[in-house]
C-alpha cells in the first residue's frame, strides 16, 4: 500500500503546523491578545487557522502566551465550527510558553505535539494573508533538505531578519536586524518568518540554540547557519505577493491588512461574475457565498453564512448577516438583515430590518420602515410600510396595511399571530396576540383585533365619528371674546 504524504505514520511522517502567538502585542494598546483582532469578521489566528487547514496537517497546534485563556476558547470554538474538516488528532491545539523565551523557545513548547511528525511548519499568528498556497509552495521548496524559509522585500525592511544568500542563492544564515551591522542591513530581503523544517533536523538543533545576542531569546533563525554549517543550507521561497507576508503589529496595519484581504475577496468574486458597483467600499467576509450575475451596490456589508443565489441584487449600504438571499432577490438600499431566508423574487426595503426567524417566500415585498422577527410571510405577500411583524405566521398572498403592529409581548411572554391566505389588514391594525385570522378575513382601518376572527369575517373597531358643523368659526369667536375681556386667550 502506497501512503499519501499526509496521512500520520508512526512517528516518521506527516505534517505539523505550529502557530506562534504568544506574543503581547503592545502596539494594539488592547485589553484582547492581538491575533483575536478582528479582520472582516474572523481573528487573525482564525485566518492563519484556515490557511493551515488548508494543507490537511496532521497536526495542528497554537503556541499562547499573552492571553493564553481567551485564545484557546477562540481555537476550541474555531476547532468546533471546523470539525468536518479537522477532527479528532487533527483539531487545534493550545501549547503554553510560560514565558517569552524567543521564537526558537516557542517552538520548542510545541514539541510533544510535533514529535511524531515528520515535517514542521512554523507560522505566526499575525499574518492574516498567507495563502494556503504559498504555504504549499514552502513546503515544496524544502525538497529532501532540512529546512526551506519564506522570504521577500517588503519597501522597508527595517526590523526584519535580513536573509544572508550564499553563492549557490541558498540561505547561510539569518541575522536580526537588532544585531545587523550596516552592510547586513542594507540586504533588501528579509525573513518572512514562515518556517517548513524536518523534525529530524529540529529536534536536534533546538536544543543547541543559544541565546547569545541581544534580545537574549533563543532565536530560531539560527536554525539556518546550524544547517549551513551542516552542509544543507536552507531553500528560499521568494513570496509572490508580498502583502502575504504583511505582519499586524498595530491598528494601522490591522486596517491596511483588512483593506487587502477585502480587495482579494471582491476580485475573486468579480472574476467569478459578480458586479460590484464599488468594489473599494465593499465588505464580503471569507465565508460569504456568492452567484454569478449578482449585483452588489456601494458599501454593502455581507457577513457570516450569507448566501446570495444568481441576479440578486443588493443595494447601497445594505447590511446581511447569515442570510439566504434567492434568485432575483432585489434588497433595496440600507436594508438590515440577520438570519433571514429571503424567497425568489422579493423585494425588500430600502430601510427594512429583517431580524433572525425571517423567511420571506417567493414573490414577497416588504416595504421601507417594516421590521420582522420570527416572521414567516407567505408567497406573494406584501408589506409595504411602516410595520412590525414578529412572532407571526402570515399566509400566501396577504395585504398587510401601513402601520401594522403585531403586539407579540406582554410584557412577560411572547404570543403568536396567525394569518391564513389573502387576509386584508387595513392601516393602523394592532394585532394582540395570540390571535389568529381565517382566510381571506378582512381588517377594517384603525382596527385593534384582540380576538380570533373567522374566514371571510370583517373585523373592526372603530368609536363613531363626530362631526360639529360651524365648530372652528365658533371657537374663534370666542377666543377674541376673551381678548377683549382682558382675559387672556389661550393658546
Ligand atoms: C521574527 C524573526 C525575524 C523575521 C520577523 C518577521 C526570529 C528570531 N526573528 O522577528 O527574522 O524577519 O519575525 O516578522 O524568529 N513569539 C512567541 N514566543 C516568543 C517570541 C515570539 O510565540 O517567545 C511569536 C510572536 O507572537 C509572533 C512571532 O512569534 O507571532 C514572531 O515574534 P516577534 O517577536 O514578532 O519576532 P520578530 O522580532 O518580529
Ligand atoms: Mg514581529
Amino acid at each position: 500500500m502506497t501512503m499519501s504524504p499526509t496521512m500520520p505514520t508512526a512517528r516518521t511522517g506527516g505534517l505539523c503546523v505550529v502557530i506562534l502567538a504568544a506574543g503581547l502585542g503592545k502596539r494594539m494598546f488592547s485589553q484582547t491578545p492581538k491575533v483575536l483582532h478582528e479582520l472582516l469578521g474572523e481573528p487573525m489566528l482564525g485566518h492563519v487557522l484556515a490557511a493551515a487547514a488548508g494543507l490537511n496537517p496532521n497536526r495542528l497546534c497554537v503556541v499562547t502566551g499573552h492571553g493564553g485563556e481567551a485564545v484557546e476558547r477562540y481555537v476550541d470554538q474555531w476547532a468546533r465550527r471546523n470539525q468536518a474538516a479537522l477532527a479528532g488528532d487533527r483539531a487545534p491545539t493550545c501549547v503554553e510558553q510560560p514565558h517569552q523565551g524567543g521564537t526558537g523557545h516557542a517552538v520548542a513548547c510545541a514539541q510533544p505535539v510535533w514529535r511524531d511528525c515528520g515535517e514542521v511548519l512554523v507560522l505566526y499568528g499575525d499574518t492574516p494573508l498567507l495563502r494556503t498556497d504559498t504555504l504549499q509552495d514552502l513546503r515544496r521548496a524544502r525538497g529532501d533538505g532540512a529546512l526551506s524559509l519564506l522570504v521577500g522585500e517588503p519597501a522597508d525592511p527595517t526590523g526584519y531578519g535580513r536573509v544572508v544568500r550564499d553563492a549557490q542563492g541558498r540561505v547561510a544564515r539569518v541575522v536580526e536586524h537588532k544585531d545587523a551591522d550596516d552592510a547586513t542591513r542594507a540586504i533588501r530581503l528579509i525573513n518572512a518568518g514562515m518556517m517548513c523544517v524536518t523534525t529530524a533536523f529540529l529536534s536536534d538543533a533546538l536544543p543547541r540554540l543559544q541565546p547569545n545576542n541581544t534580545q537574549g531569546e533563543l532565536y530560531l533563525t539560527d536554525l539556518l547557519a546550524m544547517a549551513t554549517a551542516r552542509g544543507q543550507s536552507g531553500a528560499a521561497h521568494v513570496v509572490a505577493d508580498r502583502a502575504e507576508i504583511s505582519g499586524v503589529n498595530n491598528r494601522l496595519e490591522l486596517a491596511a491588512a483588512t483593506a487587502a484581504l477585502r480587495d482579494r475577496i471582491n476580485r475573486h468574486w468579480m472574476l467569478q461574475g459578480v458586479s460590484f458597483d464599488d468594489p473599494a467600499t465593499a465588505t464580503v467576509e471569507p465565508s460569504v457565498v456568492l452567484h454569478a450575475d449578482c449585483q452588489l451596490g456601494a458599501a454593502v456589508q455581507l457577513r457570516g453564512a450569507t448566501v446570495v443565489h444568481p441576479d440578486a441584487r443588493i443595494g447601497a449600504g445594505c447590511v446581511v448577516t447569515d442570510c439566504e438571499i434567492g434568485h432575483g432577490v432585489h434588497l433595496l438600499p440600507y436594508s438590515v438583515a440577520s438570519e433571514a431566508r429571503i424567497g425568489a423574487r422579493a423585494h425588500v426595503g430600502p430601510f427594512a430590518h429583517l431580524r433572525p426567524g425571517t423567511v420571506l417566500e417567493a414573490d414577497v415585498k416588504v416595504g421601507n420602515f417594516v421590521e420582522t422577527k420570527k416572521a414567516r410571510l407567505g408567497r406573494g405577500t406584501k408589506a409595504s410600510h411602516l410595520s412590525y411583524l414578529g412572532d407571526a405566521e402570515i399566509g400566501p398572498a396577504c395585504n398587510i396595511g401601513a402601520g401594522t403592529i403585531t403586539c407579540n409581548y406582554d410584557g412577560v411572554d411572547k404570543h403568536k399571530t396567525v394569518l391564513g391566505r389573502g387576509v386584508f389588514i387595513g392601516s393602523d391594525t394592532q394585532l394582540v396576540a395570540p390571535v389568529t385570522l381565517g382566510d381571506e378575513a378582512y381588517v377594517g382601518a384603525g382596527t385593534t383585533v384582540t380576538q380570533d376572527v373567522p374566514a371571510g369575517a370583517l373585523v373592526v373597531t372603530r368609536a363613531p365619528a363626530v362631526v360639529k358643523a360651524g365648530w372652528v368659526a365658533r371657537k374663534r369667536e370666542l377666543r377674541a371674546l376673551r381678548a377683549t375681556d382682558g382675559t387672556p386667550a389661550k393658546p
